[in-house]
């Protein structure tokens, strides 16, 4: 896939593509597979940012130290899963204020209903057994402001955000209705398979990584033994055919999943499973899994040996993007006469 034009010259003129990711519970196989993988096979097509997004997380209860070191332990698994420093600037969302700023600003643009219909505001405040911040709510407004800041033209996310861009287009639209052309209007990108993993023993409910205790998730740092037992527990159906089949939502996720880390089609793994029980297939599944993950796991103990380096590339990072929001937000507060 690539999207990027030319320039006077008949170069091709690079998109950029921005994305981030939360360092909140557990990075599990359906960020992997809907957004990190992705962002990693779609580095060197594009100009690319990617953003740790710490403001976020704070939108529900964290533990102040445990949320430093996931930003670091994130920022890791980017890197170990192939996130490539000279490709990509990964950053920390906190360590460039104007992420804030432009929230704020933008607030002042988004009506409420918008925010009202946010799917992901209300399923999250249903689950919230503490207090639901204005935080929580205004999520979205800092997602646009992450976006709108880079003058981003892709957004590689898994199905769930895709309505965040959607409302980020639309203030975008909105203010430059009011002071002229400012912002760019991003068009986000999901996958065609994969863009909601389900969870393994309940695959009514997406895959998520709060679910710390449960067998639902595989986490990208499981241990083989550990993805092996998930995954030969994970709930099958009455039926004994192995197929794709969105009316038989449990094995149709497992083979998603398949499809997906073994990068093979569908008619050789129907073929490949023929006649085939689900302790075979799942034996195969669990396999698959390990083996993509070796890798990873491998890359992501070795860089979390040096945190400093780490913290170096986090530091380039942001020292490469911070111009770039800075500029925009300049251009917003002249424009809309703060200062
Ligand atoms: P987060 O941290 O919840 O998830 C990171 C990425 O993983 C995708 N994802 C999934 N994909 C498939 N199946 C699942 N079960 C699944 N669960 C999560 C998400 O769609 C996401 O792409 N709001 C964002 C972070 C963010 C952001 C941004 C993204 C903040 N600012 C600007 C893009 C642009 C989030 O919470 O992602």
């Amino acid at each position: 896939m690539n999207h990027n034009p030319l320039n006077k010259q008949g170069k091709s003129v690079k998109q950029r593509v921005f994305s981030g990711i939360q360092p909140t519970g557990n990075i599990h196989i359906g960020n992997y597979l809907a957004a990190i993988r992705r962002w990693a096979d779609l580095q060197s097509d594009y100009e690319n940012i990617f953003c740790v997004v710490d403001l976020h997380a704070i939108t529900i209860p964290q533990d102040p130290q445990t949320l430093k070191v996931k930003n670091r332990e994130v920022a890791a698994l980017l890197f170990a899963a192939g996130i490539d420093p000279k490709l990509s600037s990964v950053f920390i969302q906190s360590h460039i204020s104007a992420h804030s700023e432009l929230a704020w600003i933008l607030n002042c643009f988004i009506p409420i209903g918008w925010l009202r219909r946010m799917t992901q505001f209300k399923e999250k405040s249903k689950k919230q057994d503490e207090v639901i911040t204005m935080g929580l709510f205004d999520y979205p407004a800092l997602m646009a402001a992450d976006i709108l800041l880079y003058a981003t033209d892709l957004v590689p996310v898994g199905d769930d955000q895709k309505q965040h861009v959607e409302l980020t287009r639309d203030v975008a639209q909105r203010f430059n209705s009011m002071y002229g052309e400012t912002f760019k209007l991003p068009e986000s990108i999901t996958p065609d398979i994969g863009g909601r993993i389900m969870g393994l023993s309940d695959p009514s409910k997406k895959m998520s990584k709060s679910d710390t205790k449960s067998e639902n998730s595989i986490f990208l740092l499981d241990s083989p033994d550990v993805i092996r037992s998930k995954v030969m527990r994970a709930t099958t159906d009455s039926m004994r055919e192995i197929r794709f089949d969105k009316n038989r939502p449990s094995i149709n996720n497992l083979l998603t999943i398949y499809e997906l880390f073994s990068r093979k089609g569908r008619v050789e793994i129907e073929a490949q499973f023929e006649g085939k029980g689900y302790a075979y297939f799942k034996n195969a599944l669990a396999d698959e899994i390990v083996e993509n993950l070796r890798p990873l796991q491998v890359r992501y103990y070795q860089l979390m040996d040096d945190f400093s380096y780490i913290d170096g590339l986090l530091k380039d990072g942001s020292l490469k993007v911070e111009p770039i929001a800075v500029k925009t937000l300049d251009e917003v507060k002249e424009k809309i006469g703060l200062g």
